[in-house]
């Protein structure tokens, strides 16, 4: 007669268990970052579409500079096999993120077609010849004089094909430079969350500087104070147009985002030549060679 019980333990076999709540001692702050700041999804639609009706042609040839880990690359060489990217940025921590979390998660097809590369967005080196660059989240405002914003499009125009198109982002309203703190709660999955804070710690209006810094807080526990800092100028939309006019661009056009009904955006961006008065918006700001 067999021994041993006929109770049975139940499993579920679907449920891995729940990671722990994130803290500042466990939390990667690139990580977080990526859940709160970016979303390379929508910003490679909107490349790919408005390169597409402005050239008559598709993009296949990105340079993504101030890349940090490559996340808009990595979404653009996923899509067709034809696409391929550059992805500048000048920190080696960044881009060993990158290659790990980015380039390394890609399916092994598209990986040989994006490039990480530690470089100088001034010195792309080999980077050149490309249907698109881009530079999002504001960071080509660490150029914070006319002749040094100046020379980054200069830059960017000889790297560009003959049709090639600059696509950068633009933040304006009049909390630009307001000193404030702004917070909001991001869901990092299964069940995990954590607060992502904007700091716009400092402005001075005689020179238009900034200094802003990213926080991250916990459910429980000390934030993550300072995770990342910039020190940038607050351009406005006409500043930077005429310098890109001067750098010998074509045409610039601002894409602003419609009106929701209820005081948000609907995400939705068109080219618009009159802006309204809002508190705070963001745009792309588009600029043509041909
Ligand atoms: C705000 S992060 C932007 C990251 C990414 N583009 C995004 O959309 O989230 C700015 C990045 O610019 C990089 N950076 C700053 N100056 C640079 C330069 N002169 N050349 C290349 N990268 C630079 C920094 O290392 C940092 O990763």
């Amino acid at each position: 007669m067999p021994t041993g019980s006929t109770k049975q333990t139940r499993r579920s076999p679907s449920k891995p268990p729940r990671p722990p709540q994130l803290s500042a001692r466990n939390a990667d702050p690139f990580e977080l970052y990526t859940h709160a700041v970016q979303g390379p999804d929508h910003e490679i639609d909107f490349v790919t579409q408005q390169f597409k009706k402005l050239s008559g042609r598709p993009l296949r040839n990105l340079r993504e500079d101030f890349s940090g880990a490559g996340a808009s690359s990595a979404e653009f060489v996923k899509r067709n096999p034809a696409n391929h990217a550059h992805a500048l940025d000048i920190s080696a921590a960044a881009l060993a993120w990158g290659r790990k979390n980015t380039l390394g998660k890609l399916p092994p097809d598209a990986q040989p077609r994006l490039r990480l590369l530690q470089r100088n967005v001034l010195t792309p080196g080999d980077a050149t010849g490309v249907d698109a660059v881009l530079a999002m989240n504001f960071s080509y405002w660490i150029f914070d004089t006319r002749p040094a914003l100046l020379h980054y499009f200069r830059t960017v125009h000889a790297s560009l094909a003959p049709d090639g198109i600059l696509f950068t982002d633009v933040y304006g309203g009049y909390e630009s430079t307001k000193v404030m703190e702004e917070r909001r709660r991001i869901s990092a999955g299964r069940g995990r969350w954590f607060k992502y804070v904007w700091d716009q710690a400092d402005f001075d209006p005689m020179t238009n500087k900034a200094k802003c810094r990213i926080h991250f807080e916990f459910e429980k526990g000390p934030p993550l104070k300072d995770a990342f800092k910039y020190q940038w100028r607050v351009w406005s939309i006409p500043e930077l147009r005429e310098l890109l006019d001067e750098a010998g661009f074509k045409q610039s056009l601002v894409y602003l985002e419609g009106d929701d009904g209820k005081g948000g955006g609907d995400g939705i961006f068109k080219p618009r030549t009159k802006g309204d008065p809002d508190a705070c918006f963001i745009g792309y700001l588009v600029a043509t060679k041909k």
